[in-house]
């Protein structure tokens, strides 16, 4: 099948963009208001853009539902200039869905789902304490990207990553070990995916 995405004419129940760039790792933004009242929802338009410096990215899509504002990732951020990712593996992705609750500004998605916050050492936002890897962000531009067809607000946020929290217990042999904590991604609909084939690949000769 083929079709064209500005006449959305694909003929199927469901939209089908999202199960087309897949997996999608899941970009769990903490962040703070001005108030220092504390944020936390996930993000799949999310990735690595960099590595020196690192960089990293997500995208907020829409307003927050039934409110025409912002949503609270996006306009901390841009209040505070600063977010920390948190890595969704197995043993947090219940907790991880229940924080995209769209709940009122102001009124932290953590509690709702019963996780511990642990302080920061760079920035202000904290982090979670157990997701196993945190990156400490600072903003470094919000990019506007083209509006929805019904006016909606489209951004890219980008952050430099400024310091990184490893759990030691996923640290063996010097690198980090993913199968020790089954690192969980998005795909398309209400699908998600668990890393657990983990598999090496040599580069050709030359190969950066
Ligand atoms: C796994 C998952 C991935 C999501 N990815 C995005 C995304 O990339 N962009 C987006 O705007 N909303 C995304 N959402 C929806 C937001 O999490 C939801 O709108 C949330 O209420 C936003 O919270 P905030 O207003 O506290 O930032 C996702 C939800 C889930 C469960």
């Amino acid at each position: 099948m083929f079709y064209e995405t500005a006449k959305g004419d694909h003929g199927l129940p469901h939209n089908p963009f999202k199960a087309c760039v897949v997996p999608r790792p899941i970009g769990w933004i903490t962040s703070i208001d001005g108030e220092g009242r504390v944020n936390l929802a996930p993000y799949s338009f999310f990735n690595a853009v960099a590595s020196d410096p690192p960089m990293v990215m997500f995208a907020t899509n829409g307003r927050k539902a039934g409110e025409g504002r912002d949503k609270d990732s996006l306009a901390n951020v841009a209040e505070t200039g600063a977010f920390v990712t948190n890595l969704v593996t197995w043993d947090l992705k219940e907790q991880m869905v229940l924080t995209s609750a769209p709940l009122p500004h102001g009124e932290a998605e953590n509690d709702l789902a019963g996780l511990t916050l642990a302080p920061s050492r760079m920035i202000a936002p904290p982090r979670v304490a157990k997701a196993p890897i945190n990156l400490e962000c600072k903003l470094w531009r919000i990019v506007e990207l083209p509006g929805g067809a019904a006016g909606e607000r489209n951004t890219m946020v980008l952050g430099e990553v400024v310091g990184v929290h490893i759990a030691d217990g996923i640290i063996v042999d010097g690198l980090v070990n993913l199968s020790l904590c089954k690192p969980v991604a998005r795909l398309g609909y209400l699908q998600y995916a668990a890393a657990e084939t983990l598999f090496d690949m040599k580069r050709p000769p030359g190969g950066g």
